[in-house]
């Protein structure tokens, strides 16, 4: 049976990075004998351009009906004022998506690449082995809240709002992925919440204990307030495996952890609605690169394509079962850096494409 892809780069940079990334995706599935059934669509900005909307019911309901979906990135200053009826989810083509699909589970990969740690902003021996997987709610909490808004001006000028909620149900169903996906790396997870301060940090807490206690007893759960994790991550990235934030922490550490890697280029991420067993995920599920449109580098054919890549192999893994096939996309992008090959967010001079032919390569090689 094929496996059911729609492809959306996007705006800015994002189709740049994913039309490389579904090169390596060709040759991968070939490789493996894998069969594909690809369609392509436009989200948010270049469907505003065309249509007049963000995300088309169309392209929705072609995403209910896929495996999975290869996102590039949304976003630009051209169309942040642009205002739509409805909540949060309706301002931007690519949170409709995450909302629609409830890909609650967001798996940011971040690792140091041996040929990249003298290229970063770290001491080599601080970052050198560091692999963490950052798990970030992506359904609800601030940025998905129904309680928004904007008051009117009154004496105090006006008052914005947008309710940091978590009910615990969405609390239980993350905690549980988080679990699971320490139990299948080292075992530990690092929970960060501010329950020193807000209340909904004290139900993150209590419930993340909870689901640990009574059904993880064999994975290592640790708290740690969020502020102090993000201290931590600076000094020693070495030290962490899983990391369980909710939506707004995991969008800041996640990008944080970009650093270890040498560039927000270099993550990808996994969106799910359930962790298969092993398999195939039965619900559609998000592949997109950890950073956004980089509209200060677009069409310049210059962008970094790895986290895009690496998001390739995440999908080859959680929707294809193909594991195999996955972890080769993964070498061969490290045997490509080892080359020396590397885009200029990493101190290099390639271009996407010729950052792309040498994965390819690398993928054939192996
Ligand atoms: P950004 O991630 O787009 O860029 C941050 C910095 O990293 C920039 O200097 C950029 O040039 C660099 N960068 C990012 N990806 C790169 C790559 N692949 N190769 C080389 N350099 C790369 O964040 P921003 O500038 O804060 O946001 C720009 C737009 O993207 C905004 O509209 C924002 O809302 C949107 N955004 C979208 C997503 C997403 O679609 N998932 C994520 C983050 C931001
Ligand atoms: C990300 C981005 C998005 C988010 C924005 C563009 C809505 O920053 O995917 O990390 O905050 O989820
Ligand atoms: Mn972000």
């Amino acid at each position: 049976m094929a496996i059911k892809i729609l492809a959306m780069g996007g705006d800015g940079i994002g189709p740049e990075v994913v039309d490389a990334a579904l090169q390596v995706l060709d040759v991968a599935a070939k490789s493996a004998r894998l069969r594909l059934d690809i369609s392509e669509d436009l989200l948010h900005g270049a469907c505003w351009e065309r249509h007049g909307s963000f995300l088309r019911p169309e392209t929705l309901d072609k995403a209910r009906e896929s495996d999975a979906l290869l996102i590039g990135a949304t976003g630009g200053p051209q169309w942040d004022h642009i205002v739509i009826d409805g909540g949060p989810e309706d301002q931007d083509g690519l949170m409709k998506l995450r909302h629609e699909l409830q890909v609650f589970a967001c798996l940011r990969h971040a690792r140091a690449f041996d040929a990249v740690l003298n290229r970063t902003a770290f001491k080599p021996e601080v970052i050198r082995g560091a692999d963490i997987m950052v798990m970030r709610e992506l359904c609800g909490g601030a940025m998905f809240t129904q309680t928004r808004g904007i008051d009117s001006a009154g004496e105090t000028g006006r008052r914005a709002y947008d309710l940091n909620e978590y009910t615990e149900a969405e609390i239980e169903r993350f905690a549980r992925v988080g679990f699971e996906v320490a139990r299948r790396r080292q075992g530990r997870l690092l929970s960060v919440d501010k329950s020193n301060v807000f209340i909904a940090g004290k139900l993150w807490r209590e419930v993340v204990d909870r689901v640990g206690r009574s059904e993880f007893p064999d994975v290592d759960l640790t708290h740690l307030f969020t502020d102090n994790a993000s201290y931590q991550l600076c000094c020693r990235p070495a030290d962490f495996d899983v990391i369980l934030a909710d939506n707004l922490f995991g969008d800041l550490l996640s990008d944080q952890s970009g650093a270890i890697a040498g560039s927000l280029g270099m993550l990808p991420s996994a969106c799910l609605a359930e962790l298969p067993a092993g398999g195939r995920s039965e619900k559609p599920a998000i592949y997109e690169p950890v950073h956004g449109s980089a509209p200060d580098i677009a069409g310049q054919g210059i962008a970094n394509p790895i986290g895009t890549i690496l998001s390739v192999a995440m999908l080859l893994d959680y929707s294809a079962g193909e594991v195999a096939c996955a972890r080769k996309i993964d070498a061969a992008v490290d045997a490509a850096l080892n080359q020396g090959v590397m885009t200029r967010d990493l101190g290099g001079s390639c271009s996407t494409q010729q950052m792309t032919d040498a994965i390819i390569r690398e993928f054939r090689a192996l």
